[in-house]
């Protein structure tokens, strides 16, 4: 599978490997029934399930990984590809074989397949009980009682306010080190291939205090690394009432890293468009920001730029790309490319495959395109590359990058970094594995003096087009 092909969990979408991760068991003190929750698409849905097992913890459920103790099955779904939708499908397929030999099991589709289908899922999925959509989730213990009438329940109702301010996640599956907090919901933006404005709905920010506030939880309960979430997080921006100032998205990222200097900061994802330099000059000053922005391009050719409705050209990102580099020396840039969009001649190719060298990037998820129904790009453009095409400038795009991340990490040969310990390597337990503030992955042989959760100064030996090797030096 390309995208996972350049390793490591990109923030906002989940690699394949980690598609489907089933969260083990929590306990809650008057849990009576179980929920098993499977999760698909980007870092969003992975945090909305933790906002989702906050909400059942309080209605009596706990959270199993084991899908045959389950009363309540949840799949919290994706969209934005037609492959997303598919692999749900046969996750459904599985769950009704279950619901079979066990009848009072409850199956609920959850997030962005539950908001584009509606209805349409309870009758092509005859065995769905429920349909929830992202903003419905306070609803869900109502949906639950409602199901003893007999009657299948809905509810995808998308809302301008809903933020979940006030709710508390229950960590799921967590490494104790790293933890997702949703800044924002939605996207305004509009871009011609994308399904997300119409999963999600209206941007909407935060209260900024709340989110200071779950930072501060986290930290005070080991947490060392926080990723604040949002389709287009430089857009972020909350009236503060009490003092009727605006917190943006530069003001937020300086209290979160105020929180403490131990407590690393990343975001995802930023858009070209917002990206200003009063958050590069934060980034800049605060040593526990990470040095790392994630910058999709979508491609590198100006002409597909103005069709996917992206609001920049190729110029205008490279100059982007040079500013970040002038204020931000060390950062490292990763990027989102889209091959095979409506119309895209060789040329257009070229210039993506250009971008790449020019930008640097140090890694990117790269995907051939999907047509969305609804979206402006199914409407009004001609999804006229054929697959075959498609999938070979993908293998071109993925070659290049790989390539390029292979040079890059040799660069990094010779150099010491800081690294977060965040667990063991999957491959030994003599071993660990960590990250740069860069978002690099280190392996390094497991040291007396060193635990999880601590930052260790590493010398890098030797590195793959993934993965730096090195060994801790006091
Ligand atoms: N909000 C983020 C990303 C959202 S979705 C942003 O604006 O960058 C993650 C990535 O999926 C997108 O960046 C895009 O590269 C890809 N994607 C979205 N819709 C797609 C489609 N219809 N076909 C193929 N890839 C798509
Ligand atoms: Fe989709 Fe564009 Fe919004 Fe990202 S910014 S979620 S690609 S519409
Ligand atoms: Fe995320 Fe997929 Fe929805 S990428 S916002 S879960 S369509």
């Amino acid at each position: 599978m390309p995208t996972e092909e350049l390793q490591r969990p990109h923030i906002i979408d989940i690699p394949e490997e980690q598609q489907g991760a089933v969260y083990e068991a929590i306990g809650h003190p008057t849990a009576t029934k179980r929920f098993y929750i499977e999760s698909y698409g980007c870092a969003m849905n992975f945090s909305d399930s933790e906002i989702v097992a906050s909400i059942l913890g309080t209605d009596g459920y706990s959270a199993t990984s084991d899908i045959y103790e389950a009363d309540l099955v949840l799949v919290n779904t994706c969209s934005i590809r037609e492959k997303a939708e598919d692999t749900v499908r046969k996750r459904l397929e599985y769950f009704n074989s279950i619901k079979r030999t066990n009848k009072g099991m409850i199956v609920g589709v959850l997030g962005c397949m539950a908001e584009r289908l509606k209805k349409s899922l309870l009758e092509q999925e005859k065995l769905v009980d429920m349909v929830v959509g992202p903003d419905a989730y306070r609803d869900l213990p109502k949906l639950i009682s409602n199901l003893s009438s007999g009657d299948k329940q809905i509810n995808v109702l998308l809302s301008r306010e809903e933020t979940y301010a006030d709710i508390s996640p229950v960590r799921l599956e967590s490494n104790g080190v790293t933890a997702y907090i949703s800044i924002m919901r939605g996207c305004d933006n509009m871009c011609s291939f994308c399904v997300v404005p119409y999963t999600r709905g209206r941007e909407r920010s935060r209260d900024a205090h709340t989110i200071v506030k779950e930072a501060q939880d986290l930290f005070d309960k080991g947490y060392k690394e926080v990723t604040l979430l949002g389709q287009n997080v430089d857009s972020y921006k909350w009236l503060d009432t009490s003092k009727n100032s605006v917190v943006t998205f530069a003001n937020l990222l300086a209290m979160v890293a105020e929180v403490d200097p131990l407590l690393r900061v990343r975001f995802s994802t930023s858009h070209p468009k917002d990206i200003d330099d009063e958050v590069l000059y934060t980034i800049a000053k605060y040593h526990n920001i990470c040095k790392y922005i994630h910058l999709p391009v979508q491609s590198g050719s100006s002409r597909i730029l103005e069709l996917m409705n992206r609001s920049y050209d190729a110029d205008w990102y490279r100059s982007k790309i040079d500013r970040i580099y002038e204020i931000i020396p060390e950062c490292s840039i990763s990027c989102d490319i889209i091959t095979g969009f409506c119309s895209e001649t060789e040329e257009d190719h070229q210039e993506s495959l250009a971008m790449i060298d020019y930008a640097g990037y140090i890694l990117s998820y790269m995907f051939s395109y999907s047509e969305r129904p609804g979206t402006p790009a199914a409407r009004k453009l001609t999804d006229d590359i054929s697959l075959e095409v498609k999938n070979r400038r993908l293998s071109e795009v993925i070659e290049r990058q790989r390539i390029l991340s292979g040079q890059l990490n040799k660069k990094d040969e010779g150099k010491n970094f800081e690294v977060l310990i965040e667990g063991l390597s999957k491959k030994s337990d003599k071993q660990m594995r960590g990250k740069t503030s860069h978002n690099k992955v280190v392996i390094f042989d497991v040291h007396p003096e060193y635990k999880i959760g601590d930052y260790a100064n590493v010398y890098i030996t030797s590195s793959t087009t993934a993965t730096l090797f090195g060994t801790i030096i006091q």
